[in-house]
């Protein structure tokens, strides 16, 4: 019978649980900048942190060792060599002034399902492969998953050849062996990521745990406009072609779009003016514009509306404008068999499997033409993310440290 409740099993150890969150802080402390936690693909945080964790890998039984696309990798071999592979995981990289859960709470969660396997002296029949994916947020190219679409031999000459803010590619970045990082023509088994929910559901319903049903589809751009630079005193307001203006207007336009349907969102999360003095019309003027929706053709139609208004606004006001796509990526569905063992394991811990959509990306989304995929959200307080204010309670990491436990000795 089902002892279904919205409380942790009461008889979950928390040591463990504690030790996951200790560990994520701890990670916090290593970023590219200072006084803040930023680390970005490629980044010098980024090295230490696969450093770190790759050591605590190394403690709980695994071979560490960093791919072509910088992902780190954990391998903890299993008892038959055909049986395949179960990934899991999360990323290491991070948004700028991060928190320090989105992403890193998955990877310790999976390191700690491994230490408790070998502390039990269980062998799986399957090998198991932890990952610290090493760009889920795309903060440095503007894409996202650079690791995961590598290791699932998606990462195609245009994104290789996008240039960071410096004239950086991806393919020089990464020192042109990406390819090398594929693992598309092997037997995996599934991937599995436990992650925080970044919203506010799961606090509402005072559940610890969810299964997620489907990630929502997002597509972001940069919107350039150009004008003409000139004297801030001297150049009459009839007479400007003002690059700033014309960003702020279709900031405001993005805002209205993002309000105009049901769970549509829209951002514009970067702007930048050139040549950017007090005393100088501005020139240039670039934002990013980032849209998402579950529903793919309502997304496309928000995108549609801000490219018409983009345009017209240029228009209007006699600059230029140009629209460069950074990212797009359809809706993607969980594997409803590995879901269903994932809402099986949650029922087993004593709580109601709520199914709940992710309007965050994963790279889940990369890695599911590649292979069957799954996620489990972990409440966080507020349902807040992206944010250094990002917090998770222990108990709730012990119950989603069970569920993985279960999960994976599930599929064995
Ligand atoms: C990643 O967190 C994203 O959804 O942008
Ligand atoms: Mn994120
Ligand atoms: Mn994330």
């Amino acid at each position: 019978m089902c002892r279904c409740s919205s409380r942790p099993a009461a008889t979950a150890p928390t040591v463990a649980a504690d030790e996951v969150v200790a560990r994520c802080r701890e990670l916090a402390r290593i970023s590219d900048e200072h006084g803040r936690l930023t680390r970005v693909f490629g980044g010098p945080g980024m090295e230490r942190a696969n450093d770190l964790v790759g050591r605590w890998m190394e403690e709980a039984g695994m071979a560490a060792r960093v791919d072509a696309a910088r992902n780190l990798v954990g391998h903890l071999p299993g008892s038959e060599a055909d049986a395949g592979t179960l990934l899991l995981g999360s990323h290491l990289d991070t948004v700028r002034d991060a928190g320090a859960f989105d992403g890193p709470l998955g990877v310790l969660c999976a390191i700690d399902c491994v230490a408790r396997l070998r502390a039990e002296e269980v062998t799986l029949p399957f090998a198991l492969d932890v990952l610290g994916f090493s760009d889920e947020e795309g903060v440095r190219f503007g894409s996202a998953y650079l690791g995961s679409r590598a290791l699932a031999g998606t990462l195609d000459d245009a994104l290789l050849d996008r240039a960071d803010d410096d004239g950086v590619t991806v393919r020089g970045a990464l020192g042109g062996t990406a390819a090398q990082a594929s693992r598309a023509g092997e037997r995996l088994l599934g991937y599995c990521e436990v992650h925080i929910e970044q919203g506010p559901v799961l606090e509402e319903r005072e559940l610890p745990v969810g299964v997620v049903a489907a990630i929502a589809g997002a597509t972001r751009a940069e919107v350039r406009f150009r004008g003409r630079a000139g004297h801030a005193g001297t150049v009459p307001m009839a007479l400007r072609r003002d690059a700033a203006a014309a960003l702020a207007e279709l900031v405001l336009a993005v805002e209205a779009v993002g309000r105009s349907a049901d769970g549509l969102v829209a951002t514009v999360g970067r702007l930048e003016v050139r040549p950017g003095a007090p005393n100088v019309v501005p020139g240039e003027a670039l934002g990013t514009i980032d849209v998402r929706h579950a529903d793919d053709a309502v997304r496309a139609g928000a995108v549609a509306a801000i490219r018409a208004r983009a345009a017209a606004i240029a228009e209007a006001r006699g600059v230029e404008t140009t629209w460069r796509d950074l990212l797009e990526t359809a809706a993607v569905a969980m594997d409803p068999a590995l879901s269903d063992r994932l809402a099986a394991a949650v029922r087993a811990a004593g709580v109601e499997p709520l199914r709940l959509a992710s309007g965050a990306g994963h790279d889940a989304v990369a890695l599911a033409g590649t292979a069957p995929v799954a996620m489990l959200f972990v409440r966080c307080a507020g349902g807040v993310s992206h944010h250094p204010d990002e917090a998770v309670d222990a108990a709730d990491v012990a119950v989603a440290l069970d569920v993985l436990d279960a999960f994976v000795r599930g599929l064995a």
